[in-house]
């Protein structure tokens, strides 16, 4: 379980709910979130990142519709050795509306919320920046060739955040925010004070705004080597699924293979791990489970 420098364990959010128009009619049926990027459906990615942090305490956040389907695929997280919870989100009121949603899970915990179409590959270093988070806010900061489309944040030399703002039309940075953010145990009581934006959302760049002017909030920069796709659009989600499946076929090595991290991380026995797998259908996936599970047992 991740815990920080001061020992309090984080918790984590994976927000699958919105309206995902721009991937009509794909996702007249099922969400987003739902639909496959080369070998897995999406939320697997966002899941992933999350057990990479070292967290297993997971909330999953969606809409009244694909919630049971959320049930469905990912259960109670046992296979993983993690725990799963759902919650509804009536109506899309916003990224930031998940810590009111989320409220009793939360309670006064640090959490990190990940949105559920955003996918990190690489080494992000985030179990040790979770470790060694000691409060506030932390965001990442990720250079993009167009981030008048994004949130923005500026740096000054120290880190320290100078400006925030939702989708510039002249940037003060090239450094996107990605859906992975981190918060300390007021986030809750922080997000209550927010009052909706002029679209009627509550903003995760106001909540960070908030963190900002109290001089708590850390951006922290993604270099090179690491990839972040969103796959909200038909063309992103296509270059997500094609940028998986090129490093899978080069490497034989799977992205967001839930069954391998559990499995590294230590979070189930190899014997849970055989059974999960013998309930498995015959596929790729399966094969790829078993063969990481015969490394496993031969390394035991
Ligand atoms: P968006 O991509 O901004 O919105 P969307 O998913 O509704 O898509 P579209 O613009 O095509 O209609 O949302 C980013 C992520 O946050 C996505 O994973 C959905 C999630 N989200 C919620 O779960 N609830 C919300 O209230 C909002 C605004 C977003």
């Amino acid at each position: 379980m991740a815990t920080t420098e001061e020992g309090e364990r984080v918790k984590g959010i994976v927000l699958a709910g919105g309206a995902g128009t721009r991937l009509d009619p794909m996702t007249r049926v099922a969400s987003k979130q739902l639909q496959p990027v080369y070998d897995k459906p999406m939320v697997y990615y966002p899941l992933a990142t999350l057990m990479e942090a070292g967290i297993s305490e997971t909330l999953l956040i969606s809409t009244p519709h694909d919630i049971p389907r959320f049930e469905d695929l990912l259960g109670d997280g046992t296979p993983w050795g993690i725990s799963i919870e759902y919650a509804v989100q009536e109506h899309p009121g916003g990224i930031a509306q998940a810590f009111l949603v989320g409220e009793s899970f939360v309670g006064t915990d640090p959490v990190a919320l990940i949105l559920g179409d955003n996918i990190f590959y690489g080494a992000l270093g985030l179990a040790e920046i979770v470790e060694g988070f000691t409060g506030g806010a932390l965001v990442f900061g990720y250079p993009v060739s167009d981030p008048e489309r994004y949130g923005v944040v500026e740096l000054a030399d120290d880190g320290k955040v100078l400006s925030l703002e939702e989708k510039p039309a002249r940037p003060k940075s090239n450094l996107a925010v990605p859906g992975f953010y981190l918060y300390d145990g007021r986030v809750v009581e922080i997000t209550k004070r927010l009052k909706p934006s002029a679209r009627g959302e509550l903003e995760i760049t106001d909540l960070n705004r908030a963190y900002m002017e109290e001089g708590t909030l850390r951006a922290v920069p993604l270099g090179r080597g690491i990839a972040w796709l969103d796959s909200g659009t038909h063309d992103s989600l296509l270059e997500a699924a094609n940028f998986i499946a090129t490093i899978e076929h080069r490497q034989g090595l799977k992205i967001a293979c839930l069954e391998e991290i559990a499995l590294d991380r230590g979070l189930v026995s190899l014997q849970q791990m055989e059974a999960t797998l013998s309930a498995m259908p015959n596929s790729t996936y399966r094969d790829y489970v078993a063969r990481v599970l015969g490394e496993h047992r031969s390394e035991a």
